[in-house]
Protein backbone atom coordinates (compact mmCIF):
# COMPACT_ATOMS: atom_id res chain seq x y z
CA UNK A 1 0.00 0.00 0.00
CA UNK A 2 3.21 2.16 1.04
CA UNK A 3 4.68 1.22 -1.91
CA UNK A 4 1.40 2.00 -4.13
CA UNK A 5 0.96 5.46 -2.54
CA UNK A 6 4.59 6.45 -3.54
CA UNK A 7 4.32 5.01 -6.85
CA UNK A 8 1.01 6.99 -7.29
CA UNK A 9 2.53 10.42 -6.38
CA UNK A 10 5.56 10.17 -7.92
CA UNK A 11 3.62 9.69 -11.69
CA UNK A 12 1.38 12.69 -11.09
CA UNK A 13 4.44 15.06 -10.33
CA UNK A 14 6.43 13.39 -13.09
CA UNK A 15 4.11 14.50 -15.31
CA UNK A 16 3.79 17.89 -17.42
CA UNK A 17 0.96 20.31 -16.11
CA UNK A 18 -1.63 21.12 -17.66
CA UNK A 19 -3.82 24.40 -18.68
CA UNK A 20 -7.07 23.53 -20.85
CA UNK A 21 -8.45 26.62 -22.82
CA UNK A 22 -12.17 25.77 -24.51
CA UNK A 23 -13.02 29.56 -26.42
CA UNK A 24 -16.20 28.46 -25.61
CA UNK A 25 -16.61 28.57 -22.11
CA UNK A 26 -16.75 32.32 -21.70
CA UNK A 27 -16.63 34.32 -18.27
CA UNK A 28 -17.68 37.56 -19.02
CA UNK A 29 -16.46 40.27 -20.95
CA UNK A 30 -13.03 42.09 -20.03
CA UNK A 31 -13.82 45.78 -19.58
CA UNK A 32 -11.35 48.33 -20.68
CA UNK A 33 -11.96 49.78 -17.66
CA UNK A 34 -9.65 47.17 -15.89
CA UNK A 35 -6.71 49.30 -16.90
CA UNK A 36 -7.56 52.10 -14.73
CA UNK A 37 -5.12 54.53 -12.52
CA UNK A 38 -4.94 56.96 -10.40
CA UNK A 39 -3.13 60.47 -9.73
CA UNK A 40 -3.29 61.92 -6.53
CA UNK A 41 -1.72 64.89 -5.38
CA UNK A 42 -0.11 63.55 -2.60
CA UNK A 43 3.89 63.70 -2.98
CA UNK A 44 5.49 64.05 -6.18
CA UNK A 45 2.53 62.61 -8.37
CA UNK A 46 1.19 65.55 -9.59
CA UNK A 47 4.12 68.42 -8.55
CA UNK A 48 7.15 66.82 -10.57
CA UNK A 49 5.35 63.92 -11.53
CA UNK A 50 3.29 64.70 -14.40
CA UNK A 51 3.36 68.12 -13.73
CA UNK A 52 6.38 70.73 -13.90
CA UNK A 53 6.42 74.41 -15.48
CA UNK A 54 9.68 75.45 -16.83
CA UNK A 55 11.60 71.85 -16.61
CA UNK A 56 13.55 72.03 -20.20
CA UNK A 57 11.48 68.46 -20.08
CA UNK A 58 8.16 69.93 -20.20
CA UNK A 59 5.57 71.26 -22.84
CA UNK A 60 4.31 74.52 -22.93
CA UNK A 61 1.45 73.87 -20.36
CA UNK A 62 3.95 72.48 -17.74
CA UNK A 63 3.31 68.47 -18.32
CA UNK A 64 6.51 66.17 -19.00
CA UNK A 65 6.44 64.92 -21.77
CA UNK A 66 8.54 61.71 -21.02
CA UNK A 67 6.02 61.09 -18.40
CA UNK A 68 3.05 61.65 -21.11
CA UNK A 69 5.07 58.64 -23.59
CA UNK A 70 5.70 56.59 -20.64
CA UNK A 71 1.55 56.75 -19.29
CA UNK A 72 0.57 56.45 -23.27
CA UNK A 73 2.53 52.97 -23.49
CA UNK A 74 0.24 51.89 -20.46
CA UNK A 75 -3.16 52.61 -22.34
CA UNK A 76 -4.41 53.65 -19.21
CA UNK A 77 -8.38 53.83 -19.93
CA UNK A 78 -9.10 56.38 -17.22
CA UNK A 79 -7.96 57.95 -14.29
CA UNK A 80 -9.29 58.84 -10.88
CA UNK A 81 -8.40 62.17 -9.49
CA UNK A 82 -7.55 64.30 -7.15
CA UNK A 83 -7.34 61.34 -4.44
CA UNK A 84 -7.36 59.12 -2.29
CA UNK A 85 -7.16 60.63 1.21
CA UNK A 86 -6.23 63.77 -0.09
CA UNK A 87 -9.41 64.39 -1.49
CA UNK A 88 -11.64 64.36 1.67
CA UNK A 89 -10.64 67.68 2.13
CA UNK A 90 -10.55 69.12 -0.84
CA UNK A 91 -12.59 71.74 -2.84
CA UNK A 92 -12.66 71.88 -5.66
CA UNK A 93 -13.37 75.61 -6.15
CA UNK A 94 -9.62 75.88 -4.44
CA UNK A 95 -8.21 74.53 -8.32
CA UNK A 96 -10.11 76.64 -10.92
CA UNK A 97 -9.32 80.11 -11.97
CA UNK A 98 -6.70 82.51 -12.97
CA UNK A 99 -3.57 80.69 -11.32
CA UNK A 100 -2.53 83.97 -9.47
CA UNK A 101 -5.77 83.99 -7.96
CA UNK A 102 -5.63 80.21 -6.48
CA UNK A 103 -4.51 80.23 -2.83
CA UNK A 104 -2.31 77.75 -1.16
CA UNK A 105 -3.81 75.36 1.35
CA UNK A 106 -2.55 72.86 3.96
CA UNK A 107 -2.57 69.41 2.96
CA UNK A 108 -3.21 67.43 6.10
CA UNK A 109 -3.25 64.02 4.74
CA UNK A 110 0.17 63.76 3.50
CA UNK A 111 2.07 66.75 5.05
CA UNK A 112 2.14 69.41 2.49
CA UNK A 113 1.56 72.79 1.13
CA UNK A 114 -1.04 72.31 -1.84
CA UNK A 115 -0.16 75.06 -4.13
CA UNK A 116 -3.92 74.74 -6.02
CA UNK A 117 -1.56 75.27 -9.39
CA UNK A 118 -2.99 71.98 -10.82
CA UNK A 119 -6.99 71.38 -10.18
CA UNK A 120 -9.69 69.98 -12.33
CA UNK A 121 -9.11 72.09 -15.55
CA UNK A 122 -5.00 70.88 -15.65
CA UNK A 123 -6.01 67.30 -15.02
CA UNK A 124 -8.54 67.08 -17.81
CA UNK A 125 -5.84 68.78 -19.85
CA UNK A 126 -3.33 65.88 -18.69
CA UNK A 127 -5.95 63.30 -19.32
CA UNK A 128 -6.88 64.71 -23.14
CA UNK A 129 -3.03 64.56 -24.06
CA UNK A 130 -2.76 60.71 -22.72
CA UNK A 131 -6.06 59.73 -24.29
CA UNK A 132 -7.60 58.56 -21.21
CA UNK A 133 -11.18 59.28 -19.42
CA UNK A 134 -11.00 61.27 -16.41
CA UNK A 135 -12.72 59.63 -13.25
CA UNK A 136 -13.27 62.33 -10.21
CA UNK A 137 -14.11 61.65 -6.78
CA UNK A 138 -16.17 64.20 -4.89
CA UNK A 139 -15.25 65.39 -0.72
CA UNK A 140 -17.59 62.64 1.46
CA UNK A 141 -15.08 64.49 4.51
CA UNK A 142 -15.60 68.13 5.22
CA UNK A 143 -17.18 67.98 1.68
CA UNK A 144 -20.79 69.31 1.35
CA UNK A 145 -23.38 67.54 -1.31
CA UNK A 146 -23.72 70.68 -2.54
CA UNK A 147 -20.32 71.32 -3.25
CA UNK A 148 -20.35 67.80 -5.08
CA UNK A 149 -23.22 69.19 -7.59
CA UNK A 150 -21.37 72.19 -8.06
CA UNK A 151 -18.14 70.76 -9.77
CA UNK A 152 -20.42 68.39 -11.70
CA UNK A 153 -22.31 71.10 -12.98
CA UNK A 154 -19.00 72.91 -13.36
CA UNK A 155 -18.02 69.79 -15.62
CA UNK A 156 -21.24 68.53 -17.48
CA UNK A 157 -23.09 71.19 -17.81
CA UNK A 158 -23.02 72.99 -21.10
CA UNK A 159 -24.06 76.10 -20.23
CA UNK A 160 -26.50 79.01 -18.61
CA UNK A 161 -25.82 77.89 -15.11
CA UNK A 162 -23.21 80.05 -12.66
CA UNK A 163 -20.84 77.04 -12.52
CA UNK A 164 -21.19 76.30 -16.10
CA UNK A 165 -20.56 79.64 -17.18
CA UNK A 166 -17.58 80.13 -14.65
CA UNK A 167 -16.05 77.05 -16.62
CA UNK A 168 -15.95 78.75 -20.21
CA UNK A 169 -14.96 81.76 -18.18
CA UNK A 170 -12.24 79.95 -17.30
CA UNK A 171 -11.58 79.18 -21.00
CA UNK A 172 -13.15 76.00 -21.51
CA UNK A 173 -16.07 76.44 -23.96
CA UNK A 174 -16.72 72.81 -23.93
CA UNK A 175 -18.78 70.48 -21.07
CA UNK A 176 -16.46 67.73 -20.35
CA UNK A 177 -19.17 65.06 -19.99
CA UNK A 178 -17.07 63.60 -17.12
CA UNK A 179 -18.59 59.71 -16.95
CA UNK A 180 -17.54 58.42 -13.75
CA UNK A 181 -17.53 59.97 -10.08
CA UNK A 182 -16.68 58.47 -6.78
CA UNK A 183 -18.25 59.03 -3.78
CA UNK A 184 -15.42 59.59 -1.89
CA UNK A 185 -12.58 57.62 -0.62
CA UNK A 186 -12.18 55.09 2.04
CA UNK A 187 -15.08 56.47 4.29
CA UNK A 188 -14.36 53.39 6.20
CA UNK A 189 -11.24 54.48 7.45
CA UNK A 190 -10.53 56.07 10.90
CA UNK A 191 -7.83 57.63 9.44
CA UNK A 192 -9.97 59.78 6.46
CA UNK A 193 -11.21 63.41 7.38
CA UNK A 194 -14.73 63.67 7.99
CA UNK A 195 -14.87 59.42 8.32
CA UNK A 196 -18.24 58.02 8.92
CA UNK A 197 -20.25 55.17 9.93
CA UNK A 198 -21.42 53.00 7.38
CA UNK A 199 -25.31 54.67 8.11
CA UNK A 200 -24.23 57.92 7.98
CA UNK A 201 -21.68 57.30 4.42
CA UNK A 202 -25.00 56.23 3.26
CA UNK A 203 -27.32 58.59 3.51
CA UNK A 204 -24.89 61.73 2.66
CA UNK A 205 -23.89 59.54 -0.07
CA UNK A 206 -26.83 58.73 -1.21
CA UNK A 207 -28.45 62.83 -0.92
CA UNK A 208 -24.86 63.54 -3.05
CA UNK A 209 -25.96 60.96 -5.62
CA UNK A 210 -29.35 62.47 -6.41
CA UNK A 211 -28.23 66.08 -6.52
CA UNK A 212 -25.11 64.95 -8.93
CA UNK A 213 -27.55 62.50 -11.14
CA UNK A 214 -30.41 65.30 -11.11
CA UNK A 215 -27.46 67.68 -12.46
CA UNK A 216 -25.87 65.07 -15.33
CA UNK A 217 -28.47 61.35 -15.91
CA UNK A 218 -25.96 59.87 -17.43
CA UNK A 219 -23.15 59.88 -14.57
CA UNK A 220 -21.83 56.75 -12.99
CA UNK A 221 -21.07 56.43 -9.51
CA UNK A 222 -19.14 54.22 -7.69
CA UNK A 223 -19.79 53.82 -3.50
CA UNK A 224 -17.12 54.08 -1.32
CA UNK A 225 -16.68 49.89 -0.64
CA UNK A 226 -14.30 48.72 2.45
CA UNK A 227 -10.88 49.33 2.26
CA UNK A 228 -10.20 48.93 6.29
CA UNK A 229 -8.77 44.96 6.84
CA UNK A 230 -7.24 45.95 10.05
CA UNK A 231 -8.07 43.31 12.76
CA UNK A 232 -10.50 45.32 14.75
CA UNK A 233 -12.31 46.80 11.45
CA UNK A 234 -15.50 44.95 9.65
CA UNK A 235 -14.92 45.89 6.01
CA UNK A 236 -18.01 42.79 5.53
CA UNK A 237 -20.20 44.73 7.58
CA UNK A 238 -19.62 48.14 5.89
CA UNK A 239 -20.02 46.45 2.56
CA UNK A 240 -23.44 44.86 3.23
CA UNK A 241 -24.67 47.82 4.66
CA UNK A 242 -23.94 50.22 1.82
CA UNK A 243 -25.05 48.16 -1.26
CA UNK A 244 -28.12 47.50 0.93
CA UNK A 245 -28.59 51.55 1.89
CA UNK A 246 -27.00 52.40 -1.79
CA UNK A 247 -28.36 49.65 -4.18
CA UNK A 248 -30.45 51.99 -6.39
CA UNK A 249 -28.37 54.77 -6.90
CA UNK A 250 -24.71 53.46 -7.40
CA UNK A 251 -22.74 51.41 -10.16
CA UNK A 252 -19.84 50.37 -8.71
CA UNK A 253 -18.82 49.32 -5.17
CA UNK A 254 -15.16 50.76 -4.75
CA UNK A 255 -12.52 48.30 -2.85
CA UNK A 256 -8.80 48.76 -2.06
CA UNK A 257 -6.13 46.19 -1.30
CA UNK A 258 -2.54 47.04 -0.46
CA UNK A 259 0.23 43.90 -0.16
CA UNK A 260 3.59 43.39 0.74
CA UNK A 261 5.83 41.17 1.95
CA UNK A 262 7.06 42.74 5.35
CA UNK A 263 8.59 39.41 6.51
CA UNK A 264 10.50 38.83 3.60
CA UNK A 265 8.59 35.57 2.54
CA UNK A 266 8.32 35.41 -1.44
CA UNK A 267 5.57 32.18 -1.37
CA UNK A 268 3.65 33.87 1.09
CA UNK A 269 4.03 37.05 -0.96
CA UNK A 270 3.16 35.66 -4.06
CA UNK A 271 0.11 34.23 -3.20
CA UNK A 272 -1.82 37.75 -2.08
CA UNK A 273 -3.50 38.24 -5.55
CA UNK A 274 -5.61 35.13 -3.84
CA UNK A 275 -6.59 37.48 -1.44
CA UNK A 276 -8.00 39.93 -3.75
CA UNK A 277 -10.18 36.77 -5.34
CA UNK A 278 -11.60 36.06 -2.06
CA UNK A 279 -12.58 39.40 -1.56
CA UNK A 280 -13.94 39.32 -5.04
CA UNK A 281 -16.03 36.44 -4.01
CA UNK A 282 -17.36 37.71 -1.14
CA UNK A 283 -18.27 40.82 -2.47
CA UNK A 284 -19.55 39.04 -5.46
CA UNK A 285 -21.97 37.24 -2.86
CA UNK A 286 -23.06 40.22 -1.79
CA UNK A 287 -24.01 42.38 -4.06
CA UNK A 288 -26.05 39.24 -5.83
CA UNK A 289 -27.69 38.76 -2.10
CA UNK A 290 -29.00 42.80 -2.36
CA UNK A 291 -29.65 42.52 -6.49
CA UNK A 292 -32.12 39.83 -5.93
CA UNK A 293 -33.62 41.60 -3.21
CA UNK A 294 -33.88 44.77 -4.99
CA UNK A 295 -36.03 45.65 -7.51
CA UNK A 296 -33.59 47.36 -10.06
CA UNK A 297 -35.26 46.47 -13.53
CA UNK A 298 -33.55 46.33 -16.48
CA UNK A 299 -30.71 48.03 -14.40
CA UNK A 300 -27.17 46.73 -14.81
CA UNK A 301 -26.33 45.03 -11.66
CA UNK A 302 -23.78 47.04 -9.08
CA UNK A 303 -20.08 46.21 -10.32
CA UNK A 304 -16.91 45.82 -8.52
CA UNK A 305 -13.90 48.47 -8.82
CA UNK A 306 -10.95 47.68 -7.85
CA UNK A 307 -10.55 51.53 -7.56
CA UNK A 308 -7.02 51.30 -5.66
CA UNK A 309 -4.68 48.30 -5.72
CA UNK A 310 -1.09 47.64 -5.60
CA UNK A 311 2.06 46.87 -3.66
CA UNK A 312 2.89 49.26 -1.00
CA UNK A 313 4.72 47.89 2.48
CA UNK A 314 8.13 49.61 2.38
CA UNK A 315 7.05 53.19 1.94
CA UNK A 316 4.87 53.41 4.79
CA UNK A 317 6.65 54.30 7.72
CA UNK A 318 5.39 57.67 10.03
CA UNK A 319 8.36 59.45 8.10
CA UNK A 320 7.59 58.00 4.52
CA UNK A 321 4.16 59.30 4.25
CA UNK A 322 5.09 62.47 4.64
CA UNK A 323 6.24 65.64 2.29
CA UNK A 324 7.62 65.53 -1.57
CA UNK A 325 8.68 62.81 -1.34
CA UNK A 326 6.05 60.47 -0.14
CA UNK A 327 4.90 57.28 -1.07
CA UNK A 328 8.15 56.30 -3.06
CA UNK A 329 8.06 52.29 -3.43
CA UNK A 330 11.31 51.03 -5.40
CA UNK A 331 9.91 47.62 -7.28
CA UNK A 332 11.23 44.53 -7.61
CA UNK A 333 10.58 41.71 -9.96
CA UNK A 334 8.95 39.67 -7.20
CA UNK A 335 6.29 42.83 -7.25
CA UNK A 336 5.44 42.77 -11.08
CA UNK A 337 4.73 39.40 -10.79
CA UNK A 338 2.41 40.06 -7.86
CA UNK A 339 0.63 42.94 -10.02
CA UNK A 340 0.23 40.04 -13.05
CA UNK A 341 -1.46 38.11 -10.26
CA UNK A 342 -3.75 40.98 -9.41
CA UNK A 343 -3.97 41.58 -13.33
CA UNK A 344 -5.40 37.47 -13.82
CA UNK A 345 -7.56 38.22 -10.61
CA UNK A 346 -9.62 40.62 -12.32
CA UNK A 347 -9.75 38.87 -16.00
CA UNK A 348 -10.78 35.61 -14.11
CA UNK A 349 -13.72 37.63 -12.00
CA UNK A 350 -14.23 39.80 -15.64
CA UNK A 351 -17.90 39.53 -15.43
CA UNK A 352 -18.27 41.33 -12.28
CA UNK A 353 -14.95 43.36 -11.59
CA UNK A 354 -15.32 46.23 -14.05
CA UNK A 355 -12.78 48.98 -13.36
CA UNK A 356 -9.57 48.22 -11.37
CA UNK A 357 -6.84 51.41 -11.23
CA UNK A 358 -3.49 50.86 -10.14
CA UNK A 359 -2.54 53.32 -7.56
CA UNK A 360 -0.47 55.45 -8.84
CA UNK A 361 0.84 56.77 -11.75
CA UNK A 362 3.95 58.42 -11.02
CA UNK A 363 6.45 58.98 -8.11
CA UNK A 364 3.63 57.23 -5.47
CA UNK A 365 3.16 53.95 -5.61
CA UNK A 366 4.15 53.74 -9.32
CA UNK A 367 4.92 52.35 -12.32
CA UNK A 368 6.94 55.38 -13.63
CA UNK A 369 9.39 56.83 -11.33
CA UNK A 370 10.29 60.54 -12.88
CA UNK A 371 13.27 62.94 -11.74
CA UNK A 372 14.15 66.42 -12.66
CA UNK A 373 16.70 64.25 -15.27
CA UNK A 374 14.01 61.99 -17.12
CA UNK A 375 12.51 58.70 -16.54
CA UNK A 376 12.73 54.88 -15.59
CA UNK A 377 9.79 52.51 -15.49
CA UNK A 378 9.91 50.34 -12.77
CA UNK A 379 9.17 46.61 -12.69
CA UNK A 380 5.71 46.98 -12.44
CA UNK A 381 5.24 48.83 -15.59
CA UNK A 382 5.91 45.76 -17.67
CA UNK A 383 2.64 43.38 -16.33
CA UNK A 384 0.61 46.27 -16.92
CA UNK A 385 1.21 47.64 -20.06
CA UNK A 386 1.20 43.85 -21.27
CA UNK A 387 -2.60 43.29 -20.11
CA UNK A 388 -3.61 46.70 -21.07
CA UNK A 389 -2.15 46.33 -24.72
CA UNK A 390 -3.81 42.43 -25.11
CA UNK A 391 -5.78 41.39 -22.96
CA UNK A 392 -9.85 42.02 -24.23
CA UNK A 393 -12.38 40.57 -25.49
CA UNK A 394 -14.01 37.27 -23.51
CA UNK A 395 -12.55 35.98 -20.42
CA UNK A 396 -12.17 31.88 -20.48
CA UNK A 397 -12.97 29.74 -17.86
CA UNK A 398 -9.20 27.65 -17.45
CA UNK A 399 -8.54 24.76 -16.23
CA UNK A 400 -4.96 24.83 -14.37
CA UNK A 401 -3.56 21.43 -13.40
CA UNK A 402 -0.33 21.92 -11.28
CA UNK A 403 1.82 21.45 -8.05
CA UNK A 404 0.44 23.73 -5.42
CA UNK A 405 1.92 24.94 -2.09
CA UNK A 406 0.58 26.08 1.37
CA UNK A 407 1.62 29.10 2.87
CA UNK A 408 2.28 30.11 6.56
CA UNK A 409 -0.06 32.50 8.81
CA UNK A 410 1.12 35.61 7.21
CA UNK A 411 0.57 39.58 7.29
CA UNK A 412 -1.16 40.69 3.82
CA UNK A 413 0.87 43.95 4.14
CA UNK A 414 1.27 46.54 6.69
CA UNK A 415 -1.61 47.62 8.85
CA UNK A 416 -3.54 44.63 7.47
CA UNK A 417 -5.17 41.79 8.82
CA UNK A 418 -3.14 38.06 8.32
CA UNK A 419 -3.82 35.01 5.82
CA UNK A 420 -3.21 31.57 5.41
CA UNK A 421 -3.34 30.07 1.79
CA UNK A 422 -3.49 26.75 0.83
CA UNK A 423 -3.40 25.01 -2.72
CA UNK A 424 -1.94 27.94 -3.81
CA UNK A 425 -1.10 26.22 -7.75
CA UNK A 426 2.48 27.74 -8.92
CA UNK A 427 0.96 28.67 -12.08
CA UNK A 428 -1.44 31.52 -11.85
CA UNK A 429 -3.24 32.14 -15.42
CA UNK A 430 -6.37 33.50 -17.10
CA UNK A 431 -6.96 33.74 -20.86
CA UNK A 432 -9.17 35.99 -23.11
CA UNK A 433 -10.40 35.43 -26.83
CA UNK A 434 -10.68 38.04 -28.82
CA UNK A 435 -12.47 37.13 -32.46
CA UNK A 436 -10.35 34.21 -32.24
CA UNK A 437 -7.18 35.51 -30.69
CA UNK A 438 -6.10 33.87 -27.60
CA UNK A 439 -3.91 35.85 -25.42
CA UNK A 440 -2.77 33.20 -22.20
CA UNK A 441 -1.01 35.47 -18.85
CA UNK A 442 0.72 32.86 -17.02
CA UNK A 443 2.77 33.30 -13.42
CA UNK A 444 5.02 30.80 -12.43
CA UNK A 445 5.38 31.47 -8.69
CA UNK A 446 7.74 28.61 -8.15
CA UNK A 447 10.98 30.50 -7.45
CA UNK A 448 13.35 28.23 -8.55
CA UNK A 449 12.48 25.65 -11.28
CA UNK A 450 10.98 25.94 -14.88
CA UNK A 451 7.39 24.01 -14.81
CA UNK A 452 6.44 22.15 -18.41
CA UNK A 453 3.10 22.97 -18.99
CA UNK A 454 0.80 20.87 -22.34
CA UNK A 455 -1.70 23.87 -23.46
CA UNK A 456 -4.46 22.11 -24.39
CA UNK A 457 -7.00 24.06 -26.80
CA UNK A 458 -10.53 21.76 -26.31
CA UNK A 459 -12.66 23.60 -28.59
CA UNK A 460 -10.33 24.42 -32.61
CA UNK A 461 -7.05 24.00 -32.97
CA UNK A 462 -3.83 26.42 -32.21
CA UNK A 463 -3.00 28.06 -35.56
CA UNK A 464 -0.14 29.72 -36.78
CA UNK A 465 1.88 31.80 -34.90
CA UNK A 466 1.84 32.33 -31.34
CA UNK A 467 3.83 35.40 -29.51
CA UNK A 468 5.86 35.20 -26.46
CA UNK A 469 6.48 37.95 -24.48
CA UNK A 470 7.88 37.60 -21.10
CA UNK A 471 8.89 39.09 -18.03
CA UNK A 472 11.56 38.65 -15.73
CA UNK A 473 14.88 38.84 -14.24
CA UNK A 474 18.21 37.45 -12.72
CA UNK A 475 16.41 37.05 -9.54
CA UNK A 476 13.22 38.09 -7.66
CA UNK A 477 14.60 40.93 -6.00
CA UNK A 478 15.74 42.31 -9.07
CA UNK A 479 14.87 45.98 -10.08
CA UNK A 480 15.20 49.05 -12.02
CA UNK A 481 16.75 52.57 -12.01
CA UNK A 482 18.12 55.34 -14.62
CA UNK A 483 21.28 53.17 -15.78
CA UNK A 484 19.44 49.94 -16.42
CA UNK A 485 15.97 48.44 -16.80
CA UNK A 486 16.82 44.58 -15.53
CA UNK A 487 13.12 43.51 -15.52
CA UNK A 488 11.28 44.09 -18.55
CA UNK A 489 8.89 42.67 -21.12
CA UNK A 490 11.24 40.46 -23.27
CA UNK A 491 9.79 39.10 -26.73
CA UNK A 492 10.88 35.47 -26.91
CA UNK A 493 11.21 33.42 -29.78
CA UNK A 494 7.59 32.16 -31.72
CA UNK A 495 6.00 29.23 -31.50
CA UNK A 496 4.65 28.19 -34.45
CA UNK A 497 1.64 25.59 -32.97
CA UNK A 498 -0.69 23.20 -34.68
CA UNK A 499 -2.99 21.15 -33.81
CA UNK A 500 -4.71 21.26 -30.41
CA UNK A 501 -1.48 20.84 -28.06
CA UNK A 502 1.50 23.43 -27.27
CA UNK A 503 4.05 22.45 -24.75
CA UNK A 504 6.16 25.53 -23.47
CA UNK A 505 7.98 25.62 -20.45
CA UNK A 506 7.20 28.71 -18.51
CA UNK A 507 10.57 29.61 -16.75
CA UNK A 508 10.96 30.26 -12.48
CA UNK A 509 9.57 33.28 -11.46
CA UNK A 510 8.75 34.66 -14.46
CA UNK A 511 5.59 36.17 -16.37
CA UNK A 512 4.58 34.99 -19.91
CA UNK A 513 2.10 36.00 -21.96
CA UNK A 514 1.10 33.81 -25.15
CA UNK A 515 -0.86 35.41 -28.00
CA UNK A 516 -2.29 33.78 -30.98
CA UNK A 517 -4.94 32.45 -33.17
CA UNK A 518 -7.39 28.80 -32.43
CA UNK A 519 -9.40 28.45 -35.13
O1 LIG B 1 -2.86 55.51 -2.67
C1 LIG B 1 -2.41 55.95 -1.44
C2 LIG B 1 -3.53 56.05 -0.41
O2 LIG B 1 -3.96 54.77 -0.09
C3 LIG B 1 -4.78 56.75 -0.85
O3 LIG B 1 -4.73 58.12 -0.67
C4 LIG B 1 -5.82 56.16 0.04
O4 LIG B 1 -7.09 56.13 -0.56
C5 LIG B 1 -5.28 54.79 0.36
O5 LIG B 1 -5.30 54.53 1.71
Amino acid sequence: MILLTTFLTVTLYSQNARIKIDIERKIGQVDNNLYGNFVEHLGRCVYDGIYEPGSPLSDEQGFRKDVLEAVKGLKVSHIRYPGGNFVSNYHWLDGVGPKDERIPRMELAWARLEPNTFGTNEFIQFCRKVGTEPYLSVNMGTGTIEEAQRWVEYCNVKEGSYYAELRKKHGFQNPYNIKYWSLGNEMDGFWQMGHLSAEDYSKKAREAAKLMKLTSPDIKLVAAGSSNYRPNADPDEWNTTILHELRDVVDYIALHIYVGNPDNNYYNFLSTPLVCEQRTKLVRGMINEEMSKANRGTREPIYIAWDEYNVWYRARTDESMKGTRALEEPYNLEDALVIAGFLNVFVRNADIVKMANMAQLVNVIAPIWAEKQGIYKQTIYYPLSLFANNVKGSALDVFVDCETYNTEEFLIGLGESKTRQTNVPYLDVSATCNNGEVVLCVVNRNKDKAITTDILSQTGEFTGTFKVFEVNGPDVKAMNNFDNETVKTVVKPDINARGSKITYSFPAHSFTMIKGQIK
